[in-house]
C-alpha cells in the first residue's frame, strides 16, 4: 500500500516571540524541521514526503531544499486542519498518509512504523500517536471511548471542559489517516473555536460520528513526542536530544564525563576509548578517533581527529584535520584549513589558519602560523609570526623539514626557508633562506659600559642644585 508523509511546517510560532520561523529553530545543531525530515526519510523516499510551508515559506524551503522533499504551500495559516486541506490534492493518490508536526522533532522512524502497523492492524481511518508526559498542560487531550482502544475526540487545551484538564493522555500531533476516509470528510472541518482555526484534531470526532474507526497508540517514551512552542521547551528538547547522543556514544565505548554539560551534535562520530571531559562541545561533522582525550572547555567543529590525539583545555578547532598522537593546547586556536600532522605539537596561545604542519613539527608557544607549510620535525620558537597579509593579499610561507626558527622571529611572506636551516632569535626574515643556512635578521647589539651609572650620577647632581 502506498504511503505519503505530510509534515506541517507553515505556522508562525507566535509563542517563541522570534523573527525566525519556528521550524528553523535548531536543537542539537539542526533545525527542528531537519530532524523531522531525517526521521521521515528513513521511512520512505523524500519524493513521497510533502512539507507544508507558509510563514516565511521561501526561507524554510531554502533551508531544506537539499533533502529532496516536495513542498505544498499554505498561503494563509488557518490551522492544522487547513494545512492538510492544502495538501489534499498532493496526497490524493496514496492509500495512507502519515502526518507529522514540524515542531515535534524527536520522533523516531521506528515509532512512525509502529504507528502505521497499529493503524493497519485496526483497519482504522485515523490513528493518533499519544503520550502521557508528566505535565500535559498545553496539549490536546485524548477522550477515549469505553473500550479503551478507540477515541471519541481530541479536545484542545483552550476548549477543555471542567474535569478534562485532568486527562493525562495527550495528542502528539502525529497521525496516520486512510487517505480516502480523510478526503471524504476533510471539508467538514469548521473554525468554530476560540482560535477561529481549522483544527486537524476535530477529524477524530468527525470520522467517529461518520462510523469510521479512530484509534490511538500511546508512545512508551513521552519525551519522543514533546513539542517546542516556547524557547524553554526548545532548550529542554535540545538537552534531551544531546543526552540521547551522549548515551549512544557511551554505549559505543566512549567516556563522556558529566554528559549534561557537553554539547554534542547528533552527526558527531567518536571511536571507543576516547574520553571527553565536562564542558566540551563537539559540533557539526566532527569525527574523533579512538584513545583521544578531549579536555574541558574545548570546542571542535567540522574537524577530523585521528587516534590518540590529546586536546588540552580550552581549544577552538574549526574545519581542521589533526593526525594521530598530536598534542594541542591549552588555549590553541585552529582556524579553518589547519592540517596538523601526526605527533605534532601546537601549544598555548598558538593560532593556525590554512597551515599544514608535518609529522612531529612543533609550535609550542604564542605563535601565528597562517597560509603556511611547515615541514616535519621543524621547531617554531615562542612568539614566531608569519606575516601573511600585506593589507591587500595573503602570501605563503614555506618552511622545510628540520628547520629551527628562533623565538620572536617574523617571517614576511611570500618567503621560503629551506630544510635544515636556522633562523636566529628575534629575526625579521624578508628574503629566502637556503637549506642548511643560518639567517639572522636583526640589528647588532650596542653595549655602552657604565652608561647607566653615569646617567644616575648626573641626575643626582641636578637635584642638589
Ligand atoms: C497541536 C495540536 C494539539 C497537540 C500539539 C502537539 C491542533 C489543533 N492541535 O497543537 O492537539 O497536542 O499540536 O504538539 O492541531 N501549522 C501549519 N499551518 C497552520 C498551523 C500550524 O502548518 O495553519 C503547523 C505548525 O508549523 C506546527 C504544527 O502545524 O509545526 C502544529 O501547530 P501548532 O500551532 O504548534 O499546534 P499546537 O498548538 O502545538
Ligand atoms: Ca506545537
Amino acid at each position: 500500500m502506498s504511503l505519503a508523509i505530510v509534515i506541517m511546517a507553515a505556522g508562525k510560532g507566535t509563542r517563541l516571540k522570534s523573527q525566525r520561523p519556528k521550524v528553523l529553530h535548531a536543537i542539537g545543531g539542526k533545525p527542528l524541521l531537519g530532524h523531522v525530515i531525517a526521521a521521515a526519510s528513513q521511512v520512505i523516499r523524500p519524493d513521497d514526503i510533502y512539507v507544508v510551508v507558509g510563514h516565511h515559506a521561501k526561507q524554510v524551503e531554502a533551508a531544506i531544499e537539499s533533502t529532496g522533499v516536495r513542498f505544498v504551500l499554505q498561503p494563509e495559516q488557518l490551522g492544522t486542519g487547513h494545512a492538510i486541506q492544502c495538501a489534499q490534492q498532493a496526497i490524493a493518490e496514496y492509500a495512507d498518509v502519515v502526518v507529522l508536526s514540524g515542531d515535534v522533532p524527536l520522533i523516531r522512524p521506528e515509532t512512525i512504523e509502529a504507528l502505521r502497523s497499529f493503524h493497519t492492524q485496526h483497519d482504522a481511518a485515523m490513528t493518533i500517536l499519544t503520550a502521557a508526559p508528566s505535565d500535559p498542560h498545553g496539549y490536546g487531550r485524548i477522550v477515549r471511548a469505553e473500550n479503551g482502544v478507540d477515541v471519541d475526540s481530541i479536545v484542545e487545551q483552550k476548549s477543555l471542559a471542567p474535569g478534562q484538564e485532568k486527562i493525562a493522555e495527550i495528542n502528539s500531533g502525529i497521525y496516520v489517516f486512510c487517505v480516502a476516509a480523510l478526503i471524504r470528510h476533510l471539508h467538514q472541518l469548521t473554525a468554530g473555536n476560540s482560535q477561529k482555526e481549522f483544527y486537524l484534531t476535530d477529524m477524530a470526532e468527525i470520522l467517529r460520528r461518520a462510523g469510521e474507526r479512530v484509534v490511538a497508540l500511546q508512545a512508551e517514551e513521552p519525551t519522543e513526542v514533546l513539542g517546542a512552542n516556547t524557547i524553554a521547551e526548545l532548550v529542554a528538547l535540545d538537552a534531551s536530544l544531546r543526552n540521547r547522543t551522549a548515551q549512544k556514544l557511551m554505549a559505543e565505548g566512549v567516556t563522556v564525563f558529566r554528559p549534561e554539560t557537553c554539547v554534542i551534535d547528533a552527526g558527531v562520530e567518536v571511536a571507543p576509548d576516547t574520553v571527553i571531559e565536562p564542558y566540551v562541545q563537539l559540533l557539526g561533522r566532527t569525527k574523533i578517533g579512538s584513545d583521544c582525550l578531549i579536555r574541558s572547555g574545548t570546542v571542535i567543529e567540522n574537524s577530523t581527529l585521528a587516534d590518540k590525539v590529546l586536546v588540552r583545555q580550552s581549544c577552538i578547532i574549526t574545519d581542521s584535520v589533526i593526525g594521530s598522537d598530536a598534542k594541542i593546547g591549552p588555549f590553541a586556536h585552529l582556524r579553518p584549513g589547519s592540517e596538523i600532522g601526526p605527533e605534532a605539537h601546537i601549544g598555548n596561545f598558538v593560532e593556525t589558519k590554512k597551515a599544514k604542519l608535518g609529522r612531529g613539527a612543533k609550535a609550542n608557544h604564542l605563535s601565528y602560523i597562517g597560509d603556511a607549510e611547515v615541514g616535519a620535525a621543524t621547531n617554531i620558537g615562542a612568539g614566531v609570526i608569519t606575516c601573511n597579509y600585506d593589507g591587500v593579499n595573503k602570501h605563503q610561507t614555506i618552511i622545510g623539514e628540520g628547520v629551527f626558527v628562533g623565538s620572536d622571529s617574523t617571517l614576511v611572506a611570500p618567503i621560503s626557508i629551506g630544510s635544515g636551516a636556522y633562523i636566529g632569535a628575534g629575526s625579521c626574515i624578508t628574503r629566502e633562506v637556503p637549506a642548511d643556512a643560518l639567517a639572522v635578521g636583526r640589528s647588532r647589539q650596542v653595549t655602552k659600559e657604565g652608561w647607566a651609572a653615569a646617567k644616575r650620577t648626573r641626575r643626582a647632581k641636578q637635584c642638589e642644585n
